[in-house]
């Protein structure tokens, strides 16, 4: 990379900023992102490059839990740094010839973003120059039906994402902000919540002495409650909008 590029590279969004915006042209038509998805979650995600192992096994397993995300209200957008006819060539090929772990016969329905000028990648801070200056890491970015991000996560080339995790990430989301609580170490829906921490002495020593309905206390600052695994489920199917 030459001196003075690397200013390209460092447009690099953050949780709680809101989505930069972009139009976009996709194996889907053209997208107005994020205004086409308000009132929607989105996963916009990158993958290094079309016909590559690792990102094939990722769009197959992607494709196949596609409607576990739309259940939560939640559309997928891919992105890498190839032209259309090089994505739709590629995922011809997907849907056409490869078998994979017993999926097959996939179709990929969701948008992927041509992105041969590395404008959205760089708006995005994608590409991450240590790592490659021509291929985009894999990102992933959560964003809310505001059009806010709320989380992130990058992986390097080499490793392909766990998509139980970007589930489980967006029922977590899903989850803090329909009951106001937020999620422990490997949550899973149906596993105790963490409540906020008491605003005085005196709930928190009520708490404490367990006359809290349904809260158990680790210590002041740690309480938790139940939350049936079905209402979690059934809330976070119902909740569009945060
Ligand atoms: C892959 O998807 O297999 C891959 C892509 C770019 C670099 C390394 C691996």
């Amino acid at each position: 990379m030459e001196t003075g590029d690397e200013t390209k590279f460092v447009s690099m969004p953050r949780i709680g900023d809101k989505a930069p915006a972009f139009k976009a042209v996709t194996t889907q038509g053209e997208i107005d992102f994020p205004g086409q998805y308000a009132g929607s979650w989105v996963i916009l995600f990158s993958h290094p490059a079309d016909f590559t192992p690792v990102c094939t096994s990722e769009f197959m397993t992607f494709a196949q839990m596609e409607n576990q995300f739309a259940e939560l209200n939640c559309k997928l957008v891919g992105l890498s740094i190839d032209g259309l006819y090089s994505h739709i060539a590629w995922l011809r090929t997907i849907k056409e010839k490869i078998e994979y772990k017993g999926m097959k016969n996939l179709e990929v329905k969701f948008p992927l973003i041509e992105d041969v000028s590395m404008e959205v990648a760089k708006l995005y801070g994608m590409l991450q120059p240590g790592e490659s200056t021509t291929k985009a890491v894999r990102a992933v970015f959560v964003i809310d039906p505001k059009g806010i991000i709320r989380t992130i996560i990058y992986y390097p080339l080499s490793m392909g994402r766990n998509f139980d995790e970007l589930l489980r990430v967006l029922q977590a989301l899903k989850t803090a902000d329909a009951f106001s609580v937020a999620t422990p170490a490997d949550w899973r829906p149906g596993d105790d919540v963490i409540v906020p921490t008491a605003g005085s002495c005196g709930v928190a020593k009520e708490r404490m002495d367990g006359k809290e309905k349904d809260v158990t206390c680790h210590d002041w600052f740690f309480c938790t409650k139940k939350i049936d695994k079905e209402k979690v489920l059934n809330t976070i199917k119902k909740t569009a909008a945060k």
